[in-house]
């Protein structure tokens, strides 16, 4: 099935503004991205979809279905994402189970489409062709990336003699070929945002640090992605999981205990609005943050 079949050009199946976080790399930090996106949209106002296309790991799911309970259990007043959750093909062929996944994955796109200003996709680690097909559809990409130069590694290669000479690879490679892909199928472009994530405050990390921010502005400007003010290590980032909760819920309704707004929240706050205003996504350029 080609690309043109999945990413329907009709403006009436294409309301929704794509954003798919991606990266090979697993624990990069991606679902938690992704969830953080999502109240972060919700909150807003935005009528909001999800799709989780990691099938073996489900962590987005799952963070939805904890936040669905807790809602149940606390009668919380907080917003919740329609999710699709996409399973693995069992066809033995490559070709029949490659098509059926595709055409899942199209049908909860059109479906979230219907009823959706925002879709966000979270894609699994590794090179899957459902990983592929996600890229290629995105209207905004968002990579979340590990401060350290192993996982700097699959998306640029830094020369050991010469730190200016980065170039692109196994992961830019891919987005290149999606931008491709996407460019021939509906024209318009793949805004590709690099964050990094979980940086640290610690001296002893400052040097490592300042060279990967080196590394991936040199490799920006090379390859074409705007790089966005990264989140900090925090827990808050991830003790909520079982609650389905993120920091931008602490602040009344979610039956949390809101007196939990502590310091390192607000500013673990402040780095989501900074990422949220470098996304610059359609239609909400100017409107007040509401997180
Ligand atoms: N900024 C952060 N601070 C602290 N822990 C984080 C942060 N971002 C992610 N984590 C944790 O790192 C792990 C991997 O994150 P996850 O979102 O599951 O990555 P991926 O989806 O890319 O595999 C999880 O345990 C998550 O809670
Ligand atoms: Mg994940």
């Amino acid at each position: 099935m080609s690309l043109a079949h999945v990413y329907d050009p009709q403006p009436a199946h294409r309301l929704a503004h794509i954003i798919v976080v991606g990266n090979q790399k697993g624990g990069a930090g991606k679902s938690t991205v992704a969830m953080h996106i999502l109240v972060a949209l919700m909150r807003m106002g935005r009528r909001t979809g999800a799709i989780d296309l990691d099938v073996r790991q489900r962590s987005l799911t799952r963070y939805i279905e904890n936040r669905g309970r807790w809602i149940v259990a606390r009668g919380a007043k907080l917003p919740a994402p329609q999710i699709f959750e996409l399973s693995e093909s069992r066809q033995r062929s490559l070709d029949a189970a490659e098509a059926e996944e595709e055409a899942g994955f199209r049908a909860a796109l059109k479906r979230l489409s219907e009823t959706c200003d925002f879709i966000v996709v979270d894609s699994p680690g590794g090179d899957s062709h459902l990983a592929r097909l996600a890229h290629a559809c995105a209207d905004t990409l968002v990579t979340p990336l590990n401060d350290s130069f192993v996982d700097f590694d699959l998306l640029g290669d830094v020369d050991p003699t010469n730190p200016d000479i980065v170039r692109p690879s196994i992961y830019s490679e891919m987005v290149w070929e999606s931008r491709k892909r996407k460019a021939q199928a509906v024209r318009t472009p793949i805004d590709w945002i690099v964050l990094r994530n979980r940086t640290s405050a610690s001296r002893i990390e400052a040097k490592n640090k300042q060279k990967v921010g080196e590394a991936l502005k040199t490799l920006s400007n090379r390859i074409g992605f705007r790089l966005a003010p990264g989140l900090s290590e925090r827990v808050i980032y991830r003790e909520l999981f079982p609650q389905g909760l993120t920091l931008l819920d602490l602040d009344g309704g979610a039956g949390f205990g809101e007196g939990e707004l502590r310091m390192s929240h607000l500013a673990a706050r402040q780095e989501l609005r900074d990422l949220f205003i470098t996304l610059k996504l359609p239609g909400l350029e100017g409107e007040a943050l509401k997180f």
